[in-house]
């Protein structure tokens, strides 16, 4: 079991494909550690499930696979930045716009971020997509095979309904993962700049517990540098 007492406070952005365990590595970090996690894609469908014009303009974009145009996410991270706390970006930067303007945001608060890049084999994502359950208000996941509710369909915290995403599908799947490599995977060289060295790499092919075990170190390695 991993203590609180050893993580080093730092920002993190999490890249890596959908399905690579982003989202689930970030809720533990931010229920154990206290993490702020921002995550673009859960703040997208609060709003295309309060039907604000964010959403009615999101919607048709998130179910088709593509990106949301980047002036829209950066104001909406901007506006989420405020107040204190190591805050933990989960989905963004997904291009090198919205790194640059990360860059600029962060650069105003003093601060930097680390980039914990996803390693993971591009077969094994439909699977765990298409076995993914959501609770959609927390944005908690479940997988019916690897990571089961105690209740199939029930969210073991709230025992709300789970559903499957509208953009799992397979074929939107597919989709996703070729604009991942079109627009998100040269953030890799981004962050990964010999000049300024910001990433770090992790297995997301191990088990979930695993891959917290070897975030929390290299968190610890990397303490100081993105603070
Ligand atoms: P978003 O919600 O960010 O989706 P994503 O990046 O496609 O990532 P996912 O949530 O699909 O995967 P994840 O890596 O979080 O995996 P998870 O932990 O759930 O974005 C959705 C859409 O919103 C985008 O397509 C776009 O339209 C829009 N959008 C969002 N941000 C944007 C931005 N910045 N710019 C423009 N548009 C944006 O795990 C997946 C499954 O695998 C789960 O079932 C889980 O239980 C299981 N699992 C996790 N880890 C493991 C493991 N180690 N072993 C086995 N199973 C595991």
């Amino acid at each position: 079991m991993i203590n609180a007492t050893e993580v080093s406070v730092v920002n993190l952005i999490f890249l890596g494909p959908p399905g690579a365990g982003k989202g689930t590595q970030a809720q533990i970090l931010a229920q154990r550690f206290g993490f702020r996690q921002l995550s673009t894609g859960d703040m997208l469908r609060a709003n295309v499930a309060a039907d604000t014009a964010l959403g009615r303009e999101a919607k048709p974009i998130m179910a088709s696979g593509a990106l949301v145009p980047d002036d829209l996410i950066v104001r909406m991270i901007e506006a989420e930045m405020g107040g204190s706390g190591e805050l933990l970006f989960d989905g963004f930067p997904r291009t090198v716009e919205q790194a640059r303007a990360l860059d600029a945001l962060l650069a105003r608060k003093h601060a930097s971020a680390v980039a914990v890049l996803f390693e993971v084999d591009r077969d094994v994502l439909v699977d765990r997509l298409t076995g993914r359950w959501t609770h959609l208000p927390s944005g908690r996941v479940y997988n019916e095979r690897t990571a089961p509710p105690k209740v199939a369909g029930i969210d073991d915290v709230t025992g709300e309904p789970l559903v499957q995403r509208a953009d799992d599908k397979a074929e939107t799947i597919r989709t996703r993962l070729d604009v991942y490599d079109e627009q998100t995977k040269p953030l890799i060289a981004y962050y990964d700049d010999p000049a300024d060295p910001r990433l770090v790499t992790v297995d997301a092919l191990a088990p979930i517990e695993t891959v917290t075990a070897r975030l929390v170190a290299l968190i610890n390695d990397n303490g100081q540098a993105g603070r």
